[in-house]
């Protein structure tokens, strides 16, 4: 035996693990398919990496239990991540929301993550497809193309089959089947929502995008939604969708923080305008023509009934879009649910029943918001395993 730890996946999980459990003395072998290590790094936040977020609280993921992630997410923060960052020299910026993003390219995250590899002693192998893995007398055996690995632990950090053309797989959840661990059900996330053909209308402003206040139950996220050729997307839709089940509504606010009777106080302003000029003051003149066109209401302001234009700003708070879908795992940022937390360790990640078995990063059922979030709960978890393999 010549490694104390295999770590299956060098991406944002497996790459930070590695580098932790090495800089501990651990012999490390990370081993991944593809080509290069971290290609979701490198296409991450538009090529620049929103690599953590200053508001990183458990509240901010999903997951069947919504308290998993507070432990290993105390451990290892954003600030801690940033002193790493700082440590490289690497510049960055506060975008907004408290998204942190280079300033640069998302390429020096993971060259500081493969120098941290490299410095600490962890080999990286790509181009090492996995085939069996089996676990007998303490050791889990791994054969990867040619080569065979074994050793006391084992890392599931092959994240989740969100994007595959990049060469994403639900590798993680056959391999915690095996050894009998429990899944939930795995689903898109973060993903744009599509509109069956009544909404048209909609459909014909792709492209079109206004600050709104998306919600799905009690989820409300105050962001930009952006109209498109097969429905809704932007960020608010993105963090709405991960909420979103089919059969259920995704309300739009258009006009969040108007209050107060504000259409009727336009009547009264301006009683020759139209619906749509009035409505066009505050939203791109395309959805406010939509908007407007919807309602119905033609006539001028001063000759539309106070009745009708308190309806119409009631709608327009609230309108509700039925998405018969979404654009599913291809344009997917992230995957919901995965390996199931009540498996594992918080602490430490290790699964309950199998000792050595670890899992970490998206390959888990705890799900971030956009905003670098994904990232964080990435390095966190791998910290954990890290810390413990
Ligand atoms: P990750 O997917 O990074 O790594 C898994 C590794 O396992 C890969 O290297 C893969 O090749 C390997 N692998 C998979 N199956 C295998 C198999 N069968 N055999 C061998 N190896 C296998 N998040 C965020 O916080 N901020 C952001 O800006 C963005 N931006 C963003 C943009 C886009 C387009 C996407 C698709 C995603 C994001 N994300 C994000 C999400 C973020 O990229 C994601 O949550 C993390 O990369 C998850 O890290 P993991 O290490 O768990 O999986």
């Amino acid at each position: 035996m010549t490694h104390d730890v295999i770590i299956l996946g060098a991406g944002a999980a497996g790459l930070f693990c590695a580098a932790t459990a090495a800089a501990r003395g651990r012999r490390v072998v990370v081993l991944d398919h593809a080509e290069k290590p971290g290609k979701k790094i490198l296409i991450s936040g538009g090529g620049r990496c929103n690599f953590t977020n200053l508001h990183t609280a458990s509240d901010r993921y999903l997951s069947e239990n919504p308290h998993f992630a507070r432990s290993a997410l105390s451990r290892f923060t954003p600030g801690d991540f940033i002193a790493l960052v700082d440590a490289h020299g690497i510049a960055w910026h506060e975008k907004t929301l408290g998204q942190l993003f280079c300033d640069g390219s998302a390429r020096q995250i993971v060259d500081m993550l493969m120098d941290q590899c490299a410095a600490a002693g962890a080999q990286v192998r790509c181009n090492s497809p996995i085939g069996a893995v089996r676990h007998a007398d303490g050791l889990f055996h791994v054969s990867a193309g040619e080569s065979a690995f074994a050793a006391p632990s084992l890392v599931i950090a092959t994240g989740g089959p969100a994007i595959p053309k990049i060469g994403a797989t639900g590798f993680a959840y056959d391999l915690a089947r095996q050894f009998g661990l429990k899944v939930v059900q795995p689903r898109p996330a973060l993903v744009p929502l599509t509109l069956p053909a009544e909404a048209a209308l909609f459909r014909e402003l792709s492209g079109i995008a206004a600050p709104v206040e998306a919600s799905c139950g009690k989820a409300r996220f105050p962001e930009a939604a952006l109209f498109t050729h097969r429905g809704l997307s932007g960020p608010a839709i993105l963090q709405v969708s991960s909420y979103w089940k089919r059969g259920e509504a995704v309300r739009i606010d258009f006009l969040p923080g108007r209050t107060g009777d504000w259409l009727l106080d336009a009547k009264r302003q301006r009683p020759r305008a139209g619906l749509r000029s009035v409505l066009g003051e505050a939203l791109p003149e395309r959805l406010a023509t939509a908007l407007a066109d919807q309602l119905g209401l033609a006539a001028e302001m001063g000759n539309l009934p106070d009745k009708a234009l308190r309806a119409a700003q009631a709608r327009l708070h609230a309108w509700d879009f039925m998405p018969d879908g979404s654009e599913g795992f291809a344009k997917a940022e992230v995957t919901a649910g995965g390996i199931s937390t009540a498996e594992l360790s918080q602490r430490t990640m290790e699964a309950r029943k199998v000792p050595g078995l670890f899992a970490i990063g998206e390959a888990v059922d705890v799900t971030g918001w956009l905003g670098g979030y994904n990232f964080q709960w990435a390095w966190a978890s791998a910290y954990a395993a890290g810390m413990a393999a």
